[in-house]
């Protein structure tokens, strides 16, 4: 595969680069605003060159974009003004579409996105986490053929989004990490009002959670799902209103919204109609 250039010195930089460079792919150079950042990026994905982000579409063709959300305009007005017009350009945001580089296409380049849905704390462990992840890739006919074939190199699975549907597709990942993450904070915040540390309320979940993890994973949601609105226990889920009405507003509001959302899918699970209908009236009453 033609050699490629890296725009960004940070984690997702270095963890992409490293692991092209080691199958195969060669990454011809990096650039960043910092010379030495961008030396020290380099070195540690094997790239022979290090260079000032306007310079880069003088080494290469195809250009991999992986710097800060907010920085991806500047950085894209920076390859736009350069002699020398990058020929497909990649960016890796989940927040961006791929028009966040439309000022690439205006000076006929092929613009997209790749996002990898992995989360990447330092590049070593991107290093080793990222092959076989799943990509997101949305963008112009060229650029997404670009972006496969790096998936395909990865051994990761492809994600091809409409760029019309880009946005969606953030706010599905999105739901599936941060707000798992906020669902277990509510439920910290539960314990610690019974009584049991937050410290100690985590070390109590894990097996449940794990658990639910692997369950949902192995079987989907349907199969995964147990509990009072899966059972249709009416009762229970009447106390459980009365019980939050000493609970942040906040925590009330999420455990009303999601119970809602728990009874088309306790119904696709095999919950009756009138049983379900039940429920929701009991949620509505409560007022919460
Ligand atoms: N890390 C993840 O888990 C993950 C997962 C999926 C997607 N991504 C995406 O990957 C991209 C990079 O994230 P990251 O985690 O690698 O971030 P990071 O480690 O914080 O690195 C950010 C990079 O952006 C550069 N940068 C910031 N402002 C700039 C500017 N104005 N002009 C040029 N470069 C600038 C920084 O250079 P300086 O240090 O010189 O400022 C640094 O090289 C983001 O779009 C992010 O959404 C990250």
């Amino acid at each position: 595969m033609d050699p490629f250039g890296i725009v960004g010195t940070g984690r997702m930089a270095q963890a992409l680069g490293a692991t092209l460079c080691r199958r195969g792919v060669p990454v011809a150079a990096v650039a960043g605003n910092d010379r030495e950042k961008a030396r020290g990026a380099a070195n540690f994905i094997g790239a022979p060159h290090a260079t000032l982000i306007r310079d880069l579409p003088l080494y290469v063709k195809r250009i991999l974009v992986a710097v800060s959300d907010d920085a991806i305009p500047r950085v894209t007005r920076e390859l736009a003004a350069c002699g020398t017009k990058p020929e497909v350009v990649l960016h890796t945001s989940g927040a961006a579409g791929p028009d966040a580089l439309g000022a690439l296409r205006t000076s006929g380049g092929s613009i997209g996105v790749i996002h990898p849905l992995q989360t990447v704390s330092s590049p070593e462990q991107g290093v080793r986490t990222l092959p076989a992840s799943a990509f997101a890739c949305a963008g112009d006919p060229e650029a997404v053929e670009w972006a496969q074939q790096l998936i395909r190199v990865l051994d990761g699975k492809a994600l091809v989004i409409g760029t019309q549907n880009w946005e969606l597709y953030h706010t599905a990942a999105v739901m599936a990490c941060n707000y798992h993450v906020t669902l277990i904070d509510a439920a910290l915040e539960l314990m610690e009002s019974a009584g049991i540390a937050r410290d100690s309320g985590l070390a109590a979940l894990e097996p449940l959670i794990r658990t639910t993890t692997d369950n949902i994973l192995r079987s989907g949601p349907e199969a995964a799902l147990t509990g009072p609105i899966r059972r249709g226990d009416l009762g229970t889920i009447r106390q459980h209103m009365a019980a939050l009405k000493s609970a942040s507003r906040t925590t009330r509001n999420l455990y009303s919204a999601a119970a809602v959302r728990t009874l088309p899918l306790a119904q696709r699970a095999g919950l009756p109609a009138e049983a379900v209908r039940q429920l929701g009236e009991a949620i509505e009453e409560s007022g919460a």
